[in-house]
């Protein structure tokens, strides 16, 4: 697999991480409206959300909208070198498995959170998200999911 071209990974990620929260809700929102069955996997203290609003909304989801957004932060910052990320990675994709999510939500290509990802990334950065851009940060959603699948493995 190509390595992603760490300068334009970092350069368009700056803008994004200033407003973390306004960005996953665009991500998630997204992911909700492409896989709508996603949405009964979040439940905090046993309720389920009615609605994809409902659900944004939360102090519980939008916590995990931070986690996300920290996980994809720190991929970008050790962009280099993801290998020290594989165990951590790996066991994310584990809690992932137990709560329900099927890999392919997560697969390179036509997975529904690659695309969300790459279409949040265009909603914020608009024509400054160029195509390199765009094959770099593909290039290091894969490297994240290959190591997250570890934790799907045996299925
Ligand atoms: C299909 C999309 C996803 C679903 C359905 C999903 C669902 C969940 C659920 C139900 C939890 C446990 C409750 C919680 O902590 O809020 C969780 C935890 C978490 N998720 Fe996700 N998630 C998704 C995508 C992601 C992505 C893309 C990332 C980051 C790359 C991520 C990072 C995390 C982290 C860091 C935790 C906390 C794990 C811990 O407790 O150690 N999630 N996720």
């Amino acid at each position: 697999m190509e390595r992603p071209e760490p300068e334009l990974i970092r350069q368009s990620w700056r803008a994004v991480s200033r407003s973390p929260l306004e960005h996953g809700t665009v991500l998630f929102a997204r992911l909700f409206a492409l896989e709508p069955e996603l949405l009964p996997l979040f439940q905090y203290n046993g309720l389920q959300f009615s609605s994809p609003e409902d659900c944004l909304s939360s102090p519980e989801f939008l916590d995990h909208i931070r986690k996300v957004m920290f996980v994809i932060d720190t991929a970008v910052t050790n962009v280099e070198d993801l290998s020290s990320l594989e165990d951590y990675l790996a066991g994310l994709g584990r809690k992932h498995r137990a709560v329900g999510v099927k890999l392919s939500s997560f697969s390179v290509g036509k997975g529904t959170v690659g695309e969300s990802l790459l279409y949040m990334l265009e909603k914020c950065l608009g024509p400054a998200f160029t195509p390199a851009m765009r094959a770099a940060w593909s290039q290091l959603y894969g490297l994240v999911v290959a190591a997250m699948s570890r934790g799907w493995d045996g299925e």
